[in-house]
């Protein structure tokens, strides 16, 4: 039994570890290189103002931009009139975040245990924050956006799109391992944890890019 317990725990911790770490020690690159990123996506922009548009619709309740990294996404969506707050597993991550908004709740914890009560959120957006999850852990992170979200609420979510239709392939990001699904998978293991993808849209590889981008936008089915 003793051998068998290293298997089953330690690539869970391990990854998140190597996760943490690893954008810890990018965090003020990374900071510095995205920061105007959105300036040049229009077809970000638009999901995540029809996002915006689609919580302050049912209630304007909070939004958790889980995976902030050091938070242009939080800015935008505050921008957009949007009630949010951040979560990311890089500490240092989260003190760019607040220096970059001082006003705002940012905090260190992961999308795999929220510390957000239940059915509290009008929205959850995952911004390329996914792609480090692990496929065996996935269904436990989507079940967690169901818990925290109240009754219509709402996800986004954006990833790097794999080539093969039902599919995920691990890929050589930069930072940290990283994984690729296809849309599809992704909307089934949605709709597993109890969502309804309303909305999905596949963009072609820009400059500097090796892949397709996928944007998924789900609804909170009511059961
Ligand atoms: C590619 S960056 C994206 C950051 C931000 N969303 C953006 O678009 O600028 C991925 C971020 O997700 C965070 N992350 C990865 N796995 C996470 C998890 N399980 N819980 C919370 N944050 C996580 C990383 O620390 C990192 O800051």
């Amino acid at each position: 039994m003793a051998t068998l317990l290293p298997q089953i725990y330690c690539p869970i911790v391990t990854d998140i570890q190597t996760v943490r770490d690893a954008y810890d020690n990018v965090a003020v690159i990374y900071a510095a290189r995205f920061q105007h990123l959105l300036d040049s996506k229009p077809l970000d922009r638009a999901m995540l103002a029809a996002f915006a548009e689609l919580v302050q619709a049912d209630g304007a309740r909070p939004v958790a931009d889980l995976g902030c990294g050091p938070g242009r996404l939080t800015s935008h969506l505050l921008s957009l009139g949007l009630d949010t707050f951040g979560v990311d597993l890089s500490p240092e991550m989260i003190r760019l975040a607040r220096q970059t908004n001082p006003a705002v709740r940012f905090s260190e914890g992961s999308m795999d245990e929220l510390d957000i009560c239940d059915g509290t959120l009008g929205g959850v957006l995952a911004w390329y924050s996914i792609i480090h999850t692990p496929p065996q852990r996935l269904p436990g992170q989507f079940a967690e956006f169901y818990r925290v979200l109240g009754r219509d609420g709402h996800v986004l979510l954006a990833f790097q799109a794999a080539d093969e239709p039902n599919t995920m392939q691990p890929f050589d990001h930069k930072v940290a391992p990283g994984y690729r699904w296809s849309p599809g998978r992704i909307t089934e293991l949605l709709h597993q944890a109890g969502f309804d993808v309303t909305a999905r849209l596949v963009r072609e590889a820009e400059e500097g890019e090796r892949t397709q981008h996928a944007y998924l936008l789900a609804t909170k089915r009511v059961s």
